[in-house]
């Protein structure tokens, strides 16, 4: 692997040693910010590319870490946090499916205070439930390892199966499901509503899967980790008698669209699935949850836990749901998951390998994080290769070197963890790892700050790889979508000197082939040599250079939320950059105010951190980079002058229709006829944003019983303060 190649992986290196419990509020921020830009890395690689580098065992500890941050310091919560988005974008070649009800996931839980707080979660949302004597009935299941797969039938015809893809858009694999023979082509008897989408599991038995891998050995074809992988590699094949060939099966647990209700609780929903042919996941119990007691429900957990392996098909916890559907519908969803469901997860798995290397990765900010790359080793089924080790406190408090037998675990059913080195094990010519002082990839040196757990790469623009993951990230498919701007083109246009800003990028074609001067001291190049044009590049022709030039044309119109994002600012992503387009709507707008925020006591600022979904560590990474003088040349660069290189558009609203949308809302006080969350929730999924703080931008405040200082505040800025009934009536009209 080149240097470059390993910077792909994982750029995580801050405070991951500490407890959630120890971590303070900066800290906090800082980790969730490389968990958003580590998660969205890796969900690309899984759902998109088909390619993904972490176990699932890896992807999930980072999840649960991030959840559990999140957990604690709730007002950090980021708009692009993984914990709002469900997946990645449908994988290339299949057709693209529209979920009309998106297709979500669902929170984990762990041990049994998270099943707590969950409960806790529903009682305080649904008022009704305050009363701790009402009892609540929970639909029980095992929480099947596959993948998920969502099934339409029109007038009990099946027309289409779809994966989940981003939630949104999901990949049409119609032909696949139809080899599947637990999916009935056709539903018997009435009583199924005209449109049903029926969701759920496809999966594979542990012996099917045996069978399968002792098929693919003799065969000499691939050798699949586990049931879900083997599940999910045939389901995303384009050729339809592959999966016809694979012992594939489905379990029904949940439906998507459906043109009439056809049940009242989980329960008797999972009863007409049965009814109409499904397969349910069994055993299955109906439970009844008192605020004071969830013996029952860890009663099942257990059950389910001791007779994991006699099942016969793979699961890595239980599913627990409100069994009430008037209930579910009022709980709702939050971002990716349903509040009215959560998984619980089973305990962790630990296993013993060997360290064979470590290896330093510098990521787009100059992190350096050191992975240990293990000797590969199956735990619960999932192949572990690779552990961070996160920092150089890290390997000195578990002293970890080169040739160390490890204890590794995975928790929440996924994880690779290093707990710690079996001192007995290790070699006698063992020397203790010593951390790079000087950046792997361009030799500038590497510092610390005080009371920071990081360490970083001091080349800046100087250190290709930094660079070349900024350069990579402005042109990648959620930013400017550049198709053929990829880590390996980018790393030869930006060694042969050709691409060095993302200016460059646009006036590469202009450039070709009228004699640039190649160079920038980059590997030891001295700049000397006159380019020949791409097209006759070693590897390149006629019509990939003028692919290239016409993907380059093509990305010149970009909305102003993907700019935003693409310009990489610390703890920018996605969802925060479209938090940022929504409140400014235009460049102009948000690059005047920018500026105007750099002053903290003005209302620009005021303004800016009243966003929802904005802390005070995120308003400063944006407004320090705005600072910046090589960051604004760039802006100017791309946007500025009389013929811009880039055209950047308004950001256009949503067109959902009601009083409220578009507005700015801030709930204060208690309110009478339903909890401050969900009357939140409500108001968002009518299209307003709801703010935290009150500002001369607020357009209605919301006032109930015991209101203080922001009912206070929005008296003296005069907005428009709102009763609970008024605001009612508002939200009816
Ligand atoms: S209900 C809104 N029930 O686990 C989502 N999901 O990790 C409702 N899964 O996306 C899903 N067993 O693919 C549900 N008994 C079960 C399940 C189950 C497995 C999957 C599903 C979900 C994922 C979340």
């Amino acid at each position: 692997m080149t240097k470059l190649a390993q910077n792909r992986t994982l750029n995580r290196t801050s405070n991951m040693d500490k407890a959630v419990q120890q971590l303070d509020a900066q800290e906090a921020s800082t980790e969730l910010a490389e968990l958003a830009n580590l998660l969205a890395y890796h969900d690309n690689l899984y759902h998109a590319e088909d390619a993904p580098e972490l176990s699932d065992a890896d992807y999930d500890a980072l999840r649960q870490r991030n959840n559990a941050i999140e957990v604690r310091f709730p007002e950090l919560i980021r708009a692009d946090s993984p914990s709002q988005k469900v997946g990645a974008e449908p994988a290339k070649g299949f057709k693209k499916v529209i979920h009309r009800v998106p297709m979500l996931s669902l929170d984990n839980a762990f041990v049994e205070d998270d099943i707590k707080d969950w409960l806790d979660g529903v009682r305080n949302f649904l008022r009704e439930l305050k009363d701790p004597d009402v009892i609540v009935e929970i639909d029980c299941e095992p929480k099947i390892d596959g993948l998920s797969c969502s099934l339409r039938y029109k007038n009990g015809v099946l027309v289409s199966g779809a994966t989940r893809g981003s939630g949104g858009v999901g990949e049409d694999i119609t032909a696949n499901v139809k080899t599947i023979s637990d999916i009935p082509k056709k539903l018997p008897g009435e009583g199924w509503p005209e449109v049903l989408e029926v969701r759920g599991e496809v999966y594979m038995t542990d012996d099917g899967f045996l069978k399968l891998n002792a098929e693919q050995e003799i065969a000499g074809g691939k050798i699949f980790a586990n049931p879900r992988n083997a599940a999910a590699g045939s389901m995303r094949q384009l050729d339809a008698t592959i999966a016809a060939r694979r012992p594939l099966r489905f379990y029904a647990y949940t439906w998507g669209e459906i043109s009439a209700p056809f049940a009242t609780t989980q329960w008797e929903a999972r009863a007409k699935f049965k009814s109409w042919g499904f397969e349910l996941n069994e055993p299955s119990r109906l439970v009844k949850v008192s605020e004071i007691s969830l013996s029952e429900l860890v009663a099942y957990y257990q059950d389910i836990e001791r007779n994991r392996s006699s099942l016969g098909f793979s699961i890595d916890g239980i599913v627990l749901k409100v069994n009430r559907l008037d209930w579910q519908n009022r709980l709702g969803f939050v971002s990716r998951s349903p509040r009215w469901a959560t998984a619980w997860k089973f305990a962790p798995e630990r296993a013993q390998t060997v360290i064979n290397a470590i290896e330093c990765q510098v990521g787009r900010s100059g992190k350096i994080t050191p992975v240990a790359h293990l000797a590969p080793i199956s735990v619960g089924g999932v192949l572990v290769q690779r552990a961070t080790l996160h920092n150089a406190d890290e390997i000195l408090r578990k002293d970890v070197r080169v040739g160390d037998t490890v204890m590794i675990q995975r928790a929440g059913d996924v994880i690779p963890q290093i707990i710690g080195v079996l001192q007995d094990a290790r070699p006698e010519n063992s020397v203790p790892y010593i951390f790079p002082t000087h950046c792997p990839v361009c030799d500038s040196l590497v510092v610390r700050e005080e009371g920071d757990a990081g360490s970083f790469c001091t080349g800046g623009l100087v250190c290709a790889a930094q660079v070349i993951e900024r350069l990579k990230h402005f042109a990648s498919r959620d930013a400017f979508d550049i198709e053929g701007l990829g880590e390996k083109n980018i790393a030869l246009f930006y060694e042969r000197g050709l691409i060095k800003t993302p200016v460059d990028i646009f006036t590469l074609e202009d450039r070709d082939g009228k004699g640039i001067k190649g160079g920038n001291g980059a590997s030891g190049d001295t700049g000397a040599r006159v380019l020949p044009p791409l097209r006759v590049w070693e590897g390149w022709g006629e019509t990939s250079a003028a692919k290239l030039f016409t993907a380059i044309r093509h990305a010149k119109v970009i909305s102003l939320d993907r700019f935003i994002y693409s310009l990489g600012i610390h703890q920018v992503g996605q969802a925060t950059a479209r938090l940022l387009a929504k409140h400014y709507l235009s460049l102009s707008e948000w690059r005047l105010c920018m500026n105007a925020a750099q002053d903290p006591d003005s209302e620009a600022y005021a303004n800016l951190i009243s966003i929802n979904g904005l802390g005070e560590s995120m308003v400063n990474d944006i407004l320090s980079f705005i600072a910046e003088p090589h960051n604004s040349e760039v802006l100017e660069g791309l946007t500025g002058g009389s013929e811009p290189l880039v055209t950047v558009t308004d950001f256009e609203r949503p067109s959902t229709l009601s009083a409220v949308s578009g507005k700015t809302v801030v709930f204060t006080g208690n309110l009478d006829t339903m909890s401050r969350n969900e009357a939140k929730a409500q108001a968002e999924g009518l299209g307003a944003n709801v703010a935290g703080s009150v500002s001369k931008k607020t357009d209605f405040v919301i006032v109930g019983a015991s209101a203080g200082s922001k009912e206070k505040k929005a008296r003296e800025l005069n907005l428009t303060i709102l009763s609970e009934a008024q605001w009612l009536a508002l939200i009816k009209s």
